[in-house]
């Protein structure tokens, strides 16, 4: 069996750094990093998140505001309320959760963030330095991702990485990012010819595609390191024969955690580091604008 990566207890711990870390701050330049969440409509999902994302920042005593906006709100009143707090001397970091209804143009809205407030690092500015190479602000799942493999110990150089999926939020910029750390990376998608066998000759592998159990013990190598990204909500039936739900990875757990050497669980894996990767985001932007 092998060893699972806690991702709420490392979360933990480095929330717990970061609330001595906002103390000392707040001594230091008389205010606290202030983080904006925007959501738009009722997503459930969304919402869920959403509550993450400010819990979090009440834990680590950093300041936060919610804005709810309506699901027919318009494009033009959305951009307004980016551009205010793009303006707000006190605000650090803004946040628009993602997916956004269909009447509003989402590259439109992560243009309209203000580079240096870009929590989410999904600005065409930061993507493309963080391609060159330059200083800037870490989509916030690959570096929840990269802080999980380093906390293995694992050597990460000259590895063989394999990561199964290329959205913009954390296929390409998790590649990316193992890349700089010297693996040598495939990207494979719904479209690579043999998934199966590209996947077994992983040393560290990412699921990042959002499909059930879709990574089974048959694709992993022996010994791999294995990240589940995968946040997928799956019908149930309860004893009493009513209707639930549970969560589960792309990757199969109770197959996979036999061949792996670590492996992330779901729930309490990638999720929780995404969210205290948003928290030290966050004081990033703040110390930059100081
Ligand atoms: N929706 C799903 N993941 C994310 C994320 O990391 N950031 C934002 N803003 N929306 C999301």
């Amino acid at each position: 069996m092998g060893t699972i990566i806690d991702g709420k207890a490392l979360s933990l711990s480095l929330k717990e750094e970061m609330k001595e870390r906002i103390i000392n701050l707040e001594n230091e330049y008389g205010r606290k990093p202030r983080l904006a969440v925007i959501i738009v409509g009722d997503n459930p999902a969304s919402r869920s998140y959403v509550r993450g994302k400010i819990n979090a920042a009440s834990f680590v005593g950093m300041d936060s505001v919610l804005v709810e906006l309506p699901e027919d709100v318009e494009e033009r009143k959305l951009l307004e309320t980016i551009d205010n707090l793009n303006r707000d001397e006190n605000t650090d970091g803004i946040l628009v959760q993602l997916p956004l209804p269909r009447h509003i143009d989402e590259e439109k809205v992560i243009d309209s963030i203000c580079i240096e407030k870009d929590v989410d690092g999904f600005h065409p500015g930061n993507v493309a330095k963080l391609w060159l190479g330059r200083k800037c602000i870490i989509p916030c799942t690959p570096k929840g991702i990269i802080k999980m493999i380093e906390s293995t110990g694992i050597e990460i150089s000259g590895k063989k990485a394999v990561v199964v999926g290329r959205s913009n939020i954390v296929g390409k910029p998790v590649a990316k990012l193992l890349l700089d750390r010297n693996a040598t990376v495939t990207i494979a998608h719904s479209r690579t010819r043999d998934l199966a066998q590209t996947c077994r000759e992983a040393d560290i592998l990412v699921a990042a595609v959002g499909k059930p159990n879709m990574i089974g013990a048959d694709m992993i190598k022996p010994g791999a390191v294995v990240i589940d990204v995968g946040i997928n909500r799956i019908p149930t039936i309860r004893e009493d024969g009513t209707e639930g739900s549970r969560l589960v990875g792309d990757v199969d757990f109770d197959s996979a955690a036999g061949i792996a050497s670590f492996i992330t669980p779901v729930p309490g894996g990638v999720g929780p580091m995404t969210i205290t990767m948003l928290m030290e985001n966050t004081i990033e932007c703040f110390l930059s604008r100081q």
